[in-house]
């Protein structure tokens, strides 16, 4: 065994590691909020100090306790190992079966400094997506992985390791939960309370779940959106040149949009307040050009239109002036969104208009009270800008990040009763949502994503390379697009569409150089194709064409894993939207038919308490069992949402429904009867 190895078999170590210096190049999570009184302080050392020999108690409480004053939590950088972190080939992890070794790597990956938002923290993406809440747990994870045989289960709570339970070789290797809460307890405070106690975390969807593959997954699942709003809005099924795209964030997904609207092929035009944000994009050649003045942006994007380019650019500054400015200026707006974060309006994640960068920085922590009303003002003009936008023909929507939402709680004019839009020659007609107001404008799941991809059951199907061998990966991306071109000869007319831009992407992914971290590649397909595409994965392992196991995955922003009434389960109107049976039950359904590891979270995305997700990860080892597996377990991965979307009367879904229970017999969907509208009109 080597020294890394030794290392990770270890666990724990017998001796106190020297301490470790603060590394200020790398990037840190911010303090947390100071939320425990003196008691519970006490009660989260004491909990941390459960992973230690008491004979280390004395130097760790005082070390751990400062940690809980500085930064808000106790990370214990102390048991930060000192070998590098990274997603290394499956054979260097030790350990007694694949499926381990593959979940070690997958692990690492989500840790790496390559892909790790806050990697001394444990924090992946999102701010507070963590992996563990503590190294004591990495240590602990890593050395049950390594000792782990294919009889048994780890059963892990929020980032702490239970234990290895016996169980079987059918069974999961891995069982994770994050944040799940007694609902009660599920307010933004109670996260910071019990994070700080030690005994919850945010596992986000892919950190926490070991799924996370970089910045590739968000590109293409912006692409889709910014390819498929296209459609919608084309008259005459022309595509998106010369059209103009407006919208805000170059921040950890946002980012993503300016190269999504070049794959898509329209002028995007994306502004962002933080010059730094805008450099690292840039200098990443994710934006082509950049501008901070209002009137060359104007002349630039009017030249663009005419030249029909395809050019993104940034606009260094606050995206209320550019919707205001493009308002007077009389420039015509194809596609609107915004991607600021607000689901965190209050602690910089949207900026108000009219202060600026540094000086919004200071408000908010010298005097929130006013930054709000800021933050509130500049919603409120922004919304009405953005509707007169609208007025002219721009097609807007909400991109999950909560803007509708808090646009509404800042009083701002977007419900869909409104004067402003129903005295419109063209008034939006209600999507009938039940239980909530309705917005004027629809989320990107209520129009794109849910009634064209998610109903239909594509979804953000993924996959790693264990080998770490990027040949692996051109050979897997050349197996599954062999699979796609195969299936789309014998496609419904309803998923063509669908099938010919997952083509197009998975024949140019080589070229959009998107890997970052392991070796991963991400496409959306439904159940028919996941299938097809694993097996011929497995196939390939078992001949030895691929050198190494192939780990399966998906977002859980997907068809089936996520119940989030404002975001995967938007375009949901019997009132089932605020409920998360169809989460539950897929986590259950999915750990019985095979999957190797399996993951279910509170909070992702749109905030602790609003969401509940899942995912799993599947070894492909070219086993007979693995294609047993992958059959069983991918086919009601997918149709447990298809069945309930299908219930909740969506067209595509009950299409996909009765598609499915074609192609196997042993599926029984509950299919929905439709009823009469006006039979329900004179009833109350
Ligand atoms: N891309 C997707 O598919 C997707 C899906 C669902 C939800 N979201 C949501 O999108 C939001 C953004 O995510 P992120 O990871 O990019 O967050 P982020 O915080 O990294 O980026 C947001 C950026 O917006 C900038 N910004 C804030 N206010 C601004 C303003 N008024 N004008 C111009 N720029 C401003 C910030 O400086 C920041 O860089 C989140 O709320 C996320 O949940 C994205």
């Amino acid at each position: 065994m080597n020294k890394f190895q030794q290392e990770i078999t270890q666990g724990i170590p017998n001796e106190l590691p020297a301490l470790k210096t603060f590394d200020s190049k790398i990037n840190h999570a911010p303090k947390r909020k100071d939320i425990l009184n003196k008691e519970e302080k006490k009660l989260a050392v004491r909990n941390a100090l459960r992973y230690f020999d008491i004979k280390f108690h004395k130097t760790l409480a005082k070390e751990f306790a400062e940690e809980l004053k500085d930064y808000g939590r106790i990370y214990m950088y102390r048991y930060r190992p000192n070998y590098e972190i990274y997603a290394r080939p499956i054979h260097e992890y030790p350990g007694k079966c694949d499926q381990a070794k593959a979940i070690m790597h997958m692990i690492q990956n989500n840790l790496s400094y390559a892909v790790a938002q806050h990697p001394h923290e444990l924090i992946t993406y999102g701010g507070n997506g963590a992996v563990f809440q503590n190294w004591a747990q990495y240590l602990l994870v890593m050395k049950y992985l390594s000792q782990m045989t294919d009889e048994q289960t780890l059963v892990v709570y929020s980032g702490h390791p239970m234990g290895l339970f016996p169980s079987n070789k059918n069974a999961p290797r891995v069982v994770v939960t994050n944040g799940m809460m007694i609902p009660n307890y599920s307010k933004q405070d109670d996260w910071e309370k019990y994070n700080a106690l030690g005994v919850t975390q945010y596992g986000q969807m892919t950190a926490g779940s070991y799924m996370y593959i970089g910045p590739q997954g968000i590109v293409h699942g912006t692409t889709i959106t910014v390819l498929n709003a296209g459609r919608m809005i084309a008259k005459h099924g022309e595509d998106l040149a010369g059209k103009l795209f407006v919208t805000s964030g170059l921040g950890g997904m946002s980012g993503a949009q300016p190269k999504a609207g070049n794959i898509a092929g329209c002028i995007t035009v994306c502004a962002e307040v933080n010059p730094k944000v805008v450099q690292t994009r840039y200098s990443q050649k994710w934006v082509d050009e950049v501008f901070d003045n209002l009137d060359d942006l104007v002349k630039r994007v009017q030249k663009a239109k005419i030249n029909k380019e395809i050019l993104s650019i940034a606009y260094l500054g606050n995206i209320v002036d550019v919707w205001e400015k493009l308002d007077t200026e009389n420039i015509y707006i194809d596609l609107g969104s915004d991607q600021t974060s607000l689901h965190n309006p209050w602690a910089g994640g949207y900026y108000p208009a009219g202060i600026d960068f540094e000086e919004a920085n200071e408000l908010m922590a010298t005097d929130p009270n006013d930054f709000k009303k800021k933050v509130q003002e500049s919603l409120r003009r922004q919304a009405n800008a953005i509707n007169k936008h609208t007025e002219k023909g721009t097609y807007f929507f909400d991109y999950g990040n909560a803007f509708l939402l808090e646009a509404s709680r800042a009083g701002a004019d977007i419900y869909l009763d409104s004067p402003t839009f129903q005295n419109r020659k063209n008034p939006p007609k209600p999507r009938g949502g039940v239980g909530v107001k309705e917005f004027a404008y629809a989320s990107y799941v209520e129009d794109i994503m849910g009634p064209m991809c998610f109903d239909y059951g594509f979804g953000p199907f993924r996959w790693v390379c264990t080998s770490a061998d990027p040949k692996d990966l051109e050979k897997t991306d050349t197996i599954a697009m062999e699979v796609l071109e195969d299936l789309k000869k014998s496609s419904p007319k309803e998923i063509q569409q669908q099938m010919s831009d997952n083509i197009q992407w998975i024949k140019g992914a080589q070229e959009n150089n998107l890997v970052v971290g392991s070796q991963a590649r991400i496409l959306y397909a439904d159940a028919d194709g996941r299938i097809k595409i694993a097996e011929a994965f497995n196939q390939a392992v078992k001949n030895g064409k691929i050198s190494a196991p192939i780990v399966l995955g998906r977002d859980h922003h997907d068809v089936s894993g996520t119940d989030s009434p404002y975001r995967e389960t938007a375009n949901i109107y019997d009132g089932s939207q605020f409920t998360s049976d169809m989460a539950i039950q897929n986590v259950i359904g999915d750990s019985f038919r095979g999957a190797t590891w399996v993951s279910i979270h509170n909070g992702g995305g749109v905030g602790w308490g609003e969401v509940i997700n899942g995912g799993f990860g599947m070894v492909l080892d070219g086993t007979a069992e693995a294609s047993k597996r992958l059959r069983s377990m991918l086919f009601w991965d997918v149709n447990n949402g298809i069945s309930r979307r299908n219930w909740a009367r969506n067209e595509g879904a009950v299409f996909a429904a009765k598609r499915a229970m074609k192609m196997e017999p042993n599926l029984k969907i509950t299919l929905p009867n439709i009823v009469d509208t006006s039979l329900l009109e004179s009833l109350f």
